[in-house]
């Protein structure tokens, strides 16, 4: 936004021309009051990002909102849940016992600037010595099993979000938003669980019983936010999409700057995380719609709606 014309609207304004000029806005769209202190900040007016992008979605849960019905029976499907609507609010309520009520995020303001570092677990990290580059973020999001220790110079040590599932959860310190993307009620009763008495259930894989980490800084992700991502912003291709691609929308959500490193395969093609060597050459990523959700992070890229770094 030139400020130069922000300036001479104000000046126009304060002269009482305001009011004519009003009527001729549409005209020049590029005419906005800026809502945040970036060089440039994620309009919703661009008609692009009109099509894919509706910041009234609430990203996250909180006491006070209450899940459409028609989203809980989408939800439901994801991981074949049993339990009906019911149960779902009455765990919902239970979770708001323990945890904050409300989400602590950064409000946008015109003098503000939130940066958002989103950090996947990609190979392509290896050697990218991205590390200080994605500490400088105010926000840094990182997911499922990816870890720094060890590996600080290519991915940073500053976590200040942490999404998961019950079957990716990992310890945090004190700091960091836990983060939960639940995909059935019983996601939410071990997050109840995992920081109380202990979460005896099982999974399609073995669960931890505890989790250490700030209570106080336990988010949970709004089903809702989930069903328009995969509706809004993949067409509804797959069955539902991965926890790397909602973290990209989620940035979009609440921030205005927008970097992502650590997605797709490294410069060779192969697929694995920065943490392991590859042991299965043909990796895929099952339910989700891989390889439209990549290209559609490509074209957010494109379109400069967010920085892609590929480490190469
Ligand atoms: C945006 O989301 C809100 C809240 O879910 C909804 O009421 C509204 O209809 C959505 N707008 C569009 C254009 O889909
Ligand atoms: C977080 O952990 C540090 C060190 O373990 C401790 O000194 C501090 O009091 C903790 N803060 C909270 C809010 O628990
Ligand atoms: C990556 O892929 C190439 C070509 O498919 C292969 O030759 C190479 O061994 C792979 N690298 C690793 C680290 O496995």
């Amino acid at each position: 936004m030139n400020s130069r014309v922000i300036v001479f609207v104000a000046l126009l304004c304060a002269t009482g021309l305001c009011v004519l000029l009003r009527g001729s806005m549409p005209e020049f769209p590029q005419l906005q009051i800026s809502r945040c202190s970036c060089d440039k900040c994620l309009t919703e007016e661009e008609p692009w990002l009109m099509q894919h992008l509706n910041k009234s979605v609430q990203p996250f849960l909180s006491a006070d909102y209450s899940l459409p019905e028609d989203a809980f029976n989408w939800w439901k499907r994801l991981q074949l849940e049993s339990r009906d609507y019911s149960t779902y609010r009455t765990t919902v309520e239970r979770l708001f016992q323990m945890f904050p009520p409300s989400p602590d995020l950064i409000e946008s303001s015109p003098d503000r600037c939130r940066t958002c570092a989103v950090v996947g677990n990609s190979g392509n990290l290896r050697q990218s010595h991205y590390g200080p580059l994605i500490d400088f973020h105010d926000v840094v999001i990182r997911m499922n099993t990816g870890r720094t220790k060890g590996y600080e110079a290519d991915v940073g040590t500053k976590t200040t979000h942490h999404i998961m599932y019950p079957e990716s959860a990992m310890d945090l310190d004190n700091s960091t938003h836990l983060v939960m993307f639940p995909f059935k009620i019983q996601d939410l009763e071990w997050l109840i669980k995992a920081f109380s008495t202990g979460f005896s259930g099982r999974s399609y894989v073995p669960i931890k019983s505890t989790i250490k980490g700030n209570k106080d800084l336990v988010i949970v992700a709004n089903p809702g936010f989930m069903r328009y991502v995969h509706e809004f912003w993949l067409d509804k291709k797959g069955r539902y999409p991965s926890t790397g691609f909602m973290a990209v929308i989620l940035a979009l959500h609440i921030c205005d700057e927008v970097h992502v490193f650590g997605y797709g395969a490294d410069k060779d093609g192969n697929w694995s995380h920065y943490w392991e060597t590859l042991k299965n050459k043909k990796l895929k990523t099952g339910v989700h719609p891989g390889s439209h959700e990549y290209y559609s992070i490509l074209q957010l890229a494109e379109q400069n709606k967010i920085s892609f770094y590929t480490g190469y």
